[in-house]
């Protein structure tokens, strides 16, 4: 079966991090697609949350990681994609319900508020945990 595809996209605060979790994504056997920025050059947030969107539109991937500076501005401008569902995370309990919960499909997550360590925990729960369904789905269908 061919490795899962996932996108991954920043803005200038969240170049190391990406990095980082780009690094563990193919650790863990995920095809990775970059979708930048990849340079210390200040850009702006919805730029690259709308790129990550419509990654996730063309089906390129499935699923999507993306980091800013908080994790705010990039989570609010993919969150404006109808098909979008991108989760601010700060730890892996909120990993692991944005996708129990929210079946979340993007993941948030801030370079400046958060240690690396953090959100490798927070990547790593998001790709390994299951949609509950059930009542959460009901909840989820009322977003599209
Ligand atoms: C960029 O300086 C910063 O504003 C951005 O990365 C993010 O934190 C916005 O929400």
């Amino acid at each position: 079966m061919a490795p899962e595809r996932i996108a991954v996209a920043a803005d200038h605060a969240g170049v190391e991090l990406k990095a980082t979790l780009k690094e563990t994504l193919g650790d863990l056997g995920y095809e990775v697609v970059d979708l930048g920025t990849d340079g210390p050059d200040s850009v702006d947030y919805p730029d690259f949350a709308d790129k990550l969107a419509a990654a996730l539109a063309d089906g390129t991937a499935a699923r999507g990681v993306l980091v800013c500076g908080t994790g705010i501005g990039i989570s609010i401008a993919a969150n404006r994609h109808p098909h979008v569902r991108a989760a601010l995370c700060h730890d892996a309990t909120d990993a692991r319900l944005a996708r129990q919960h929210n079946d979340a499909n993007v993941l948030a997550v801030g370079a400046r508020t958060m240690g690396q360590e953090k959100a490798i925990d927070c990547l790593k729960t998001f790709l390994e945990t299951e949609f509950e369904g059930g009542r959460h789905q009901r909840r989820v269908d009322k977003m599209s």
